[in-house]
């Protein structure tokens, strides 16, 4: 039996997520829905799921086992918790919400269902993150001294409605963009102290200090069309992985060089799946779904501390 999956919300993003659910040979996506038809419009002839543009109609008509939310920011926590309890397992999209109270609400609906939650924080499926993850965790190039990561590009001009250029429903730089870095520095290595907070334009830099591992931060939104990239430099003891937004170089304190191999990463019996984030991020939750496992790689406290970081950078400006 296939998976059943649905997914409200077919924006900018969806154009990442359709194309991974369509990948899967053991799911269907059999509904989609958006208040604006002509998005869903332009994945004619290449799905066939039903389309909807009221949401609670696609509750009532249509049965399905997990439904993708791709929604704006703002509307990601309600919309989950009312397909929790009807029984439905959600992914969202980042970030979970802009209230801190939501991580409880959203996951106590999970829990009160017997549901699975996970919000699809990108970078945890990102192969070279993936593998800076590992080198963290075997030590392979010793341990991390310091680092820097950075995600700059031109502020977002065709959310629907301007809702991106909006505070109080996208939460701005620190929830939309930095939120990708910053998450994954809680996942790999907890809850920082923050030592340094520059917030002002879109543009925001920090750094954190995981005992005594400092890691510098740079987020923005230019209001000039600078050319999107995220790159990180991370220092070990013993070499520097250095990653340009695609290409992977480990430096190495013997003065070699090489690209990031990911096939060699198979053989070090490290396996780091070499399809993009998005469809490896989706995979993860629909096996947990067919194997009647939580997504244990997310967990609610370090969403929650995400939430507690940015609280901190949004006083400081
Ligand atoms: N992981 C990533 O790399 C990444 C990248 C971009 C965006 N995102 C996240 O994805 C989410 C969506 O961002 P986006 O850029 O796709 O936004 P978007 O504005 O392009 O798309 C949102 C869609 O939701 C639709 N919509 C609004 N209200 C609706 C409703 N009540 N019912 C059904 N549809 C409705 C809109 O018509 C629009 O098509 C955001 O939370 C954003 O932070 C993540």
């Amino acid at each position: 039996m296939k998976l059943r999956v649905a997914e409200v919300g077919i924006g900018g993003i969806s154009g990442a997520h359709i194309p991974a659910w369509n990948r899967m040979e053991d799911v269907e996506l059999v509904a989609i829905c958006d208040i604006r038809p002509e998005k869903m419009d332009r994945f004619d002839g290449q799905i066939h799921a039903r389309k909807y543009t009221d949401f609670d109609e696609m509750l009532e008509e249509e049965t399905f086992d997990i439904l993708d939310i791709t929604l704006p920011t703002y509307m990601h926590a309600d919309f989950a918790v009312k397909a929790l309890n009807r029984g439905i397992h959600v992914v969202t999209e980042k970030p979970i919400s802009l209230k801190k109270e939501d991580v409880a609400r959203v996951y106590g609906a999970a829990e009160a269902n017997g549901k699975n939650f996970m919000v699809a924080h990108v970078l945890r499926f990102w192969p070279e993150y993936m593998y800076l993850k590992n080198c963290m965790d075997t030590g392979r190039f010793g341990k991390l001294v310091s680092g820097t990561m950075t995600r700059i590009g031109s502020i977002p001009r065709s959310s629907w409605d301007g809702w991106m250029q909006d505070p109080a429903r996208s939460g701005m730089v620190p929830f939309d963009l930095h939120i990708h870095d910053l998450d994954f520095l809680i996942y790999t290595m907890g809850k920082p102290e923050v030592e340094h907070i520059f917030h002002g334009m879109d543009y925001m830099h920090t750094i954190y200090n995981f005992g005594g591992v400092r890691i510098a931060c740079e987020s923005a939104w230019f209001h000039a069309p600078v050319q999107f990239r995220a790159t990180f430099r991370m220092q070990f003891e013993k070499a520097v992985l250095d990653f340009d937004g695609s290409r992977m170089k480990i430096c190495k304190d013997d003065w070699t060089a090489e690209d990031l191999d990911l096939n060699s990463s198979v053989e070090e019996g490290n396996y780091i799946p070499q399809s993009d984030g998005y469809y490896n991020e989706l995979r993860y939750f629909a096996d947990c779904v067919k194997e009647g496992k939580k997504p244990e790689i997310m967990k609610p406290q370090e969403l929650e501390a995400v939430l507690d970081v940015i609280a901190q950078i949004n006083a400081a400006k």
